[in-house]
């Protein structure tokens, strides 16, 4: 076997700890390939709800080894803190099962004060971050000024590249921001017990994946953020730092793309965005309340990471074309099916108006994007609760037609569909 990618192809948050949780069963490696602790996906197991942030979805499966791979930022205050929560939960990520690689970043406490100073400057113009720190730390890997997680093999060596860098980050933020520097001296014992912590777990992630392959063995690469939030394909400057596409798990893990078998887009039913940006769908109205629901379940549209609300709309269907295009999409998981029960008529966005031109092109431009208005087809709703659907079949005729029109606008296969949050809930095409 090969390579499996497994990526969000709207804005995030699209179920893909979900599906990633359930296509673990057949996976050796299960590698996250891009981002930091930005990333909430969410995984139910039972009456077990947990949300990971820097571990990938095969924690719950003892068989598989859980990667970092080298496009990650890491927060190594936050991997302590979900290792310890996850252990809690039965993972048991020992360093045999948890492989951090050599040449991932690290994201220090430096870059997560240079994220909350550099929003707050850029006041009604801010991204809404999730104020991690992941900008700030995909800067220094770019300008080559980063610490690589192979640094904290050596402690000596790290505490001084660790020392280093807080001065070097301290200087841009009292100096460009007026903020007060990170004091170091209360960090650097922390910060070395983190080191002697994750050392053991060092590892060169590209050469496991490649042997993994060699034995026939899958490897399933699981994206954070979606399409719309890639650095260079998404809504710039309303994106993260990272490579969310294929692209991404192509230089995060060092594979050619030969090796990648399947490139499976995760898409809501509808579509959600956290923080500012395009949205073209998006609604103002008691259906957008209805789209988020109230907060009272544990999957309404409230930020995994952050809690804010999230914006709702209506499924963009020529943004799914889009995503489908830039990730060369061999199948589509369709998630949140469940939510769409009882709103007749159902809308979904077949083209936009741009200053008067009708197109079913996504634009290249963001402010192009922002200028576009929906045009909207209607399909009819259902009203039967389809929580217990485990086969096309069981579905009403209406969701069926909803499914169809996801194929056919977008010219890929949905493979799967999900009723509800449950593993048992997902079922194949
Ligand atoms: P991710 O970031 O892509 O992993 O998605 P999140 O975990 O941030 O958000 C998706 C939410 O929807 C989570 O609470 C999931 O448990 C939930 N979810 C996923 N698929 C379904 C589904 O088919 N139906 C319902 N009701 N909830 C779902
Ligand atoms: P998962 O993996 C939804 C959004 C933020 C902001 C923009 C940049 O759970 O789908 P960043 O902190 O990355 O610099 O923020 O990206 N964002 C997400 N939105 N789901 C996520 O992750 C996100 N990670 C970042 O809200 O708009
Ligand atoms: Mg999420």
């Amino acid at each position: 076997m090969s390579v499996i990618a497994l990526l969000g192809a709207q804005w995030g948050d699209e179920g893909k700890g979900h599906i990633a949780d359930q296509l673990a069963a057949q996976a050796f490696i299960v590698a996250r390939y891009n981002g930091g602790d930005n990333a909430g996906h969410t995984i139910t197991v039972g009456d077990m709800v947990v949300r990971t942030h820097l571990i990938p979805a095969g924690a719950f499966h003892s068989r598989v080894t859980c990667a970092l791979g080298a496009g990650m930022v890491i927060n190594l205050r936050s991997l302590a803190r979900e290792v310890d929560e996850l252990n809690s939960h039965g993972a048991d990520l020992n360093p045999d099962r948890l492989k951090i690689d050599v040449a991932a970043h690290l994201l220090l406490p430096g870059h997560v004060a240079l994220d909350g100073a550099g929003e707050s400057q850029l006041g009604a113009s801010a991204i809404g971050t999730t104020q991690r720190g992941i900008g700030p730390a995909y800067t220094d890997k770019v300008a080559r000024v980063g610490l690589r997680a192979g640094s904290i093999a050596d402690v000596e060596t790290f505490a001084e590249a660790f020392r280093a860098h807080v001065e070097r980050t301290n200087v841009r933020l009292t100096r460009d921001y007026a903020r007060p520097p990170v004091d170091v001296g209360a960090l650097e014992a922390e910060y070395a017990n983190l080191a002697a912590r994750f050392a053991p777990h060092l590892a060169d992630v590209t050469a496991l994946v490649h042997a993994a392959i060699e034995r026939g063995e899958t490897v399933l690469a699981e994206g954070a953020q979606g399409a719309l939030l890639d650095l260079d394909h998404g809504t710039y400057p309303f994106v993260t730092s990272s490579s969310t596409t294929t692209g991404g798990v192509l230089t995060s893990l060092g594979v050619g793309p030969q090796h990648v078998a399947r490139v499976i887009g995760v898409a809501k039913a509808f579509c959600s965005r956290v923080g500012a940006g395009p949205f073209p769908t998006e609604l103002h109205d008691a259906m957008s309340e209805r789209l988020r629901g109230t907060g009272a379940n544990p999957w309404d549209e409230f930020g995994s990471t952050t809690r804010r609300p999230r914006r709702t709309g209506w499924l963009d269907l020529v943004a799914l074309k889009h995503a489908a295009r830039i990730n060369g999409l061999t199948e589509i998981v369709v998630t949140k099916l469940d939510i769409l029960t009882d709103i007749d008529p159902l809308r979904v966005c077949t083209a936009y108006t741009y200053r008067g031109k009708q197109t079913a092109d996504f634009p290249g431009d963001t402010a192009w994007l922002g200028e576009c208005v929906p045009s909207y087809t209607e399909l009819p709703g259902w009203h039967e609760d389809i929580g217990a659907a485990r086969r096309l079949s069981d579905l009403p005729r209406a969701a069926r037609a909803y499914i169809e029109q996801i194929q056919s606008f977008t010219s890929v296969p949905v493979s799967h569909v999900s009723v509800g949050p449950e593993r048992s809930q997902i079922f194949e095409v």
